[in-house]
């Protein structure tokens, strides 16, 4: 399977995303608290763009070499204070909600990267398949 994408413009399509990248990871075999791990970040990313984002953004994502790769994109203001944010552990009072969105899924993915700029942001994650299964469906 190649590279799978869906438009974010509104809350279903937060819904789409995570089902659509569900079947994906249990295509792949991905073990299941693993799965839940990556659903909370597409969840939590894809929410971002509505929140803060230009309200229109792009999910992508790939199976490649027994990972599965996602881009998380929006043209929107863009983040400024990016380095205070990520080394949120605790709820920031300015923050839409618990303000862990983004420190939660650099924990929770294996791979996390993140360019901002007032132009829009771009996430990139990836999460590894541990599963013995994976290594059969490869
Ligand atoms: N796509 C984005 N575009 C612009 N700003 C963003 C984007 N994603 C996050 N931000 C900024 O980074 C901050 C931190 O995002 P994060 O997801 O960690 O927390 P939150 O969205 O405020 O709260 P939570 O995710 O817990 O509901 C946001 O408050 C917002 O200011
Ligand atoms: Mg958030």
């Amino acid at each position: 399977m190649g590279v799978q994408s869906w438009h974010i413009y509104a809350e279903k399509d937060i819904f789409i995303a995570v089902s659509l990248v569900k079947h994906t990871l249990k295509s792949a075999a991905f073990p299941e608290a693993d799965q839940q791990k990556v659903l909370v970040s597409v969840a939590e990313l894809t929410r971002n763009i509505l929140d803060h984002g230009s309200r229109f953004g792009l999910i992508s994502w790939q199976v490649v070499s027994n990972s599965i790769r996602i881009t998380v994109e929006d043209n929107g203001p863009g983040i400024q204070n990016l380095s205070e944010i990520l080394d949120t552990v605790a709820p920031r009072a300015d923050a839409k909600g618990l303000g862990l969105g983004l420190s939660g899924t650099k924990r929770l993915m294996d791979e996390f990267a993140i360019e901002s700029s007032e132009r829009g942001t771009k996430v990139c994650v990836s999460k590894r398949n541990t599963s013995t299964q994976a290594t059969i469906n490869r």
